[in-house]
């Protein structure tokens, strides 16, 4: 093992010589180690302490003391496998992704996605400010009054709905803008507060400001105030990542790149038209999304959640991530999502592995946090693709499905 770690030494060196501490994804050889000498590359790789390397590989975690405060009623905790995704690069810096997640493969796929996407110079990402919406229902008959009166008092509302949370709002956060619909069928004015919430996931500060500008709103038109709470549609806080692959990656004794990249993109397209296949396409795409979410203590029903509802929003169910090609005839790869998720506030700084976890990720932003989210979906998406447009699924699923249960059999046989 300690040669891993030396090769690791020689591949930071070699990648930035004048920054030793910028530390490279690529881990050659990682899958093959003993579970405890991984821990101790990572470990290495990311600066952890011996006491944070417990917490990551769950010797030592979430107590009952934790568990207790975290829920009611509480009487343990549920295990799930916590892995680490190698060969990630994300607007130019390598990261190495943890993924709490049972099924087998997964971590597989993502690792190779990513090392397909390296060739192409990694993924590139953008987002949007983390701006998150709240509704606030107002039963109302005559929207045209009601119109006038939110274009004149908006300023008024998020002067209210900012009053206490000065610092969000010396930090660029707070209610921003005021924007509204009306339903007629259910003859109610549906008011959007939109909130730069910063590093926080903010459904908190979100159902707060948003019960209590009600109160204001409710003074205001004398009218019967119904639902005020976050839209998990968080449309104003999307991350893109788009990435492409050179066409001779896909190069085997089987197939030509070109071929694999024309089978990619015409299972793209079935997904795009069928919505029994954009199902379990995107079910795919979220094997990436859900396992790094939930290794960093975020709300992953919030995540799927808006995620599925931006891929209903033209009416149509459609597949999460786009494929097509450059005038190479190399892939391009494209996701889009809302990603609400955040690095301070909910448990994200109170359980222990997932505290451990954002430092192995390398203590990222709320925002570059979301982006390395939605590239390991889209690694995740075309590593499902590749294989399902060439050998089929079954053959490097089942043969790491097999290797595991041989193993867990041989546990066994030596536990009796
Ligand atoms: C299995 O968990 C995920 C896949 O079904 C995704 C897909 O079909 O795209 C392989």
């Amino acid at each position: 093992m300690d040669n891993l770690i030396d090769d690791f030494a020689k591949i930071n060196s070699l990648d930035d010589p004048t920054n030793v501490n910028r530390n490279s994804s690529r881990l050659p050889g990682f899958h093959q180690l003993p579970l405890n000498e991984r821990v101790e590359v990572v470990a290495k790789s990311s600066g952890l302490t011996p006491a944070e390397a417990k917490q990551l590989s769950g010797e030592d975690g979430l107590n009952g003391h934790l568990t207790d405060i975290f829920i009611e009623n509480a009487i343990g905790n549920i295990a799930l496998p916590l892995g680490v995704a190698t060969n990630f690069k994300v607007n130019g810096k390598d990261v190495l992704v943890p993924m709490a997640v049972e099924e087998t493969s997964v971590l597989a796929a993502a690792s190779h996605g990513a090392k397909l996407v390296r060739l192409g110079g990694g993924f590139q990402a953008t987002s949007t400010e983390p701006i998150m919406t709240g509704q606030i229902q107002l039963f109302i008959d005559k929207p045209e009054y009601c119109e006038k009166e939110l274009i004149e008092n908006s300023e008024a509302l998020i002067a209210f709905a900012n009053k206490g949370h000065q610092n969000l709002v010396n930090r660029g956060g707070g209610a921003k803008e005021i924007t509204w619909r009306y339903i007629k069928e259910i003859k109610s004015m549906i008011v959007h507060l939109h909130i730069n919430t910063c590093d926080a996931m903010g459904a908190n500060i979100v159902n707060t400001m948003c019960e209590k500008v009600s109160v204001m709103l409710q003074e205001l038109f004398q009218c019967e105030v119904g639902l005020r709470i976050l839209t998990n549609l968080s449309d104003r806080r999307l991350t893109k990542v788009t990435c492409r692959v050179p066409k001779t990656a896909f190069e085997s004794k089987e197939f030509r790149g070109s071929e694999v990249v024309n089978k990619i993109i015409s299972a793209y397209q079935f997904a795009y038209y069928d919505i029994y296949r954009a199902a379990t396409n995107n079910k795919g795409v979220m094997n990436g999304i859900d396992p790094v979410v939930i290794a960093t203590g975020n709300d992953w029903r919030a995540v799927e959640a808006g995620a599925h509802a931006w891929c209903c929003r033209s009416g149509k169910y459609r597949p999460m991530a786009k494929w097509s090609k450059d005038h190479n005839g190399d892939l391009i790869g494209e996701i889009e999502l809302p990603m609400s998720v955040g690095t301070v506030g909910g448990v994200t700084k109170l359980h222990p592995t997932a505290k451990a976890a954002m430092k192995l990720l390398g203590s990222p932003n709320a925002t570059e946090l979301a982006e390395i989210i939605c590239a390991v979906g889209l690694a995740q998406n075309l590593s499902a693709l590749r294989a399902l447009a060439s050998e089929g699924i079954q053959r490097g699923h089942m043969s790491l499905h097999k290797r595991n249960l041989d193993l867990l059999i041989r546990k066994g046989a030596t536990r009796s």
